[in-house]
């Protein structure tokens, strides 16, 4: 498969050195990019700021924002057999971003954000191919979610309202671990159980099931 990954979370900038983040540290997407590697599929990995070394063998593209991200996988989605949107997505962003630093006052600052496009979302609408002998033909879109409470109620509607194949759900206790404890569900199976595995693990089973999705959709 020609696999589109993304990780890290986006940077959303106030002024042109500060910025709204989260605490990803991106290892889960750059884990799904080895594995698939290893697993012998062609890589593009979409990578907000990480500390993570390039993955070798992949096409890696760098942005910083959520709107930066979109671009890229818009550009990047119809030419992919299935997308994986590990990224930590920011939600919302300034309405403005300063020209230039902005300066100390004695007073509270309030920074207006409106919500960033759920890139997610916007896949799973389009993810029927458009080019005539792409017809019929349907990508694997694969999301994660992160829930700290009621996780597979919330994650199943994200498998839902986002029209996802498969859904990887965790906790916040995820963020930036080596190992951590992961349900996947798929539109007609039930929940699958990953406890205490590495991420290297976790994006070895995403990789196969995303495999197995693909081969039933092409029959
Ligand atoms: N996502 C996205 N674009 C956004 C926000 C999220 O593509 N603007 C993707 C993430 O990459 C992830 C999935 O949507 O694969 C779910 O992200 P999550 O943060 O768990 O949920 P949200 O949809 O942002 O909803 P909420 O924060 O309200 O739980």
């Amino acid at each position: 498969m020609r696999i589109l990954i993304t990780a890290g979370g986006t940077r959303e900038y106030i002024d042109p050195v500060r910025f709204i983040s989260n605490a990803s540290s991106g290892k889960m997407g750059y884990a799904l990019a080895r594995a698939a590697l290893k697993a012998g599929h062609q890589v593009t990995l979409i990578t907000a700021t990480t500390t993570q070394r390039e993955p070798a063998g992949a096409k890696s593209i760098r942005v910083e924002s959520t709107s930066e991200m979109f671009e890229a996988v818009k550009k990047y989605f119809s030419r992919c057999d299935c997308l994986i949107m590990a990224a930590a997505v920011a939600d919302y962003t300034p309405v403005r971003s300063a020209k230039t630093k902005l300066k100390k006052g004695g007073n509270h600052l309030a920074i207006k954000l409106k919500p960033t496009p759920d890139i997610l979302k916007w896949a799973g609408k389009q993810r029927k191919g458009k080019r005539k002998e792409e017809k019929g033909k349907r990508r694997i879109v694969v999301g994660f979610a992160l829930e700290d409470k009621n996780l597979r109620v919330n994650a199943e509607k994200k498998l839902t309202d986002k029209n996802l194949d498969m859904i990887v759900a965790n906790s916040p206790a995820a963020i930036a671990a080596d190992k951590s404890d992961v349900q996947i569900k798929t539109p007609n199976s039930s929940w699958i159980k990953i406890e205490n595995a590495t991420k290297a693990a976790i994006a070895k089973k995403v990789v196969y099931l995303a495999e197995k999705l693909y081969q039933a959709k092409l029959k």
